[in-house]
């Protein structure tokens, strides 16, 4: 069976981390979101079509070095075509009943089972769906008792929202809904396919778990969390003389000394941090926080500095990129 991964998205929420890299390889836990979206896919999936359009390059360079399992395909968009057009342009490239993921998305679900249920019930595609308090930056779907789905609404206004089940960006299509994607311009498939083809039978499989997008600082910040909650500890082996208040990932190349770290921190390979208090926070490999800094719910790309005594909070700032002695920076995106 092949899989799809959308990974063709330009990533804006999360700029400036996003001007360097693809969404797809920023890392989640020091690994990059597209190799925990390859994670989730059954022993039954043996093709992996990337689609793509930003930064192709940086993807297929990370790929040639690495040894994986399945065969990757890379199918590249010359203009970012959107859900759907991404899927209309793998026409004679996907052949029969197929998985796709958003490849931002962490996850519990349980592919397989999506499958079969798909395969029982016969329609079109089938989505899995997660439960959220505030599905306003989702797609919201209403299913009847025998799991097909009603009514999907992408993005909902406050006052349009009739559901809290959302679209979690994993689905099985039949190929045939290929054709119902107009060619050779940009579609959503969420705005513009999943409302229409609904009457050719669309299902939804709730699941439980954990579920988080990561497209976004906050939701980032969320999927680390979930992360950390679940991983085992031996990660926090290292011997750090500074306060850690656990959850934390901490790279065994790190130099970490001083002040407080934690919770729900994971500092990159080589990053160092010298008397400084971190928490919900994520530093990428070579970041450097200094004396008497704070970094509080914030992402801090690859070698970026945080000199002394300067305050990060909700902020994302890019690889590279530097905030001044005694400087505060609050929902910001820093690009130098
Ligand atoms: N190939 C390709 N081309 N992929 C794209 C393009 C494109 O032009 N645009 C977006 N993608 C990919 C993104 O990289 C991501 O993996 C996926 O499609 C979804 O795009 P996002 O931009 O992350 O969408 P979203 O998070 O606002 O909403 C989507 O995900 C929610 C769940 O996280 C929708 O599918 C919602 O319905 C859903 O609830
Ligand atoms: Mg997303």
């Amino acid at each position: 069976m092949q899989a799809v991964i959308l990974a063709g998205g330009l990533g804006t929420r999360l700029r400036p981390i996003t001007y360097s890299r693809p969404k797809a390889l920023v890392p989640l836990l020091n690994r990059p979101m597209i190799l925990h979206a390859l994670d989730a896919l059954p022993a039954v999936v043996d093709e992996v079509i990337i689609a793509a359009s930003y930064m192709v390059d940086a993807l297929e360079r990370f790929f040639s070095g690495r040894r994986e399992s399945r065969r990757i395909t890379f199918v590249e968009e010359e203009e970012p075509l959107g859900t759907g057009g991404a899927l209309r342009n793998l026409e004679g490239t996907l052949r029969g009943r197929f998985l796709a993921l958003n490849v931002d998305v962490i996850s519990s679900v349980e592919l397989e089972g999506l499958v079969a249920t798909h395969k029982a019930k016969g329609g079109i595609g089938t989505l899995a769906l997660w439960e959220v308090a505030q599905p306003e930056a989702y797609g919201i779907v209403d299913i009847d008792e025998d799991g097909r789905v009603q009514r999907f609404l992408e993005k909902p206004a406050a006052d349009e929202v009739f559901s809290h089940w959302i679209n979690a960006g994993a689905y099985v299509f039949e190929e045939a809904l290929l054709d119902r994607i107009p060619e050779g311009r940009p579609v959503s498939l969420e705005r513009e396919i999943f409302p229409v083809v609904l009457s050719e039978g669309v299902y939804g499989l709730p699941f439980q778990g954990y579920w988080s997008d990561a497209g976004t600082l906050g939701q980032y910040l969320d999927a680390t969390r979930i992360l950390l909650d679940r991983q085992t500890g031996s990660e926090e082996a290292a011997e750090i003389p500074s306060e850690v208040i656990p959850p934390v990932a901490i790279d065994p190349s790190a130099h970490v000394t001083g002040g407080s770290v934690g919770p729900y921190v994971a500092i990159g390979a080589d990053s160092r941090v010298t008397e400084a208090h971190l928490s919900r926070s994520v530093l990428l490999e070579r970041a450097v926080v200094e004396e008497g800094a704070a970094v509080v719910d914030s992402l801090i790309g690859a070698g970026a500095t945080i000199e002394r005594d300067a305050l990060v909070r909700e902020c994302i700032v890019g690889d590279g990129a530097s905030v001044g002695i005694g400087s505060q920076r609050v929902a910001e995106q820093v690009e130098s």
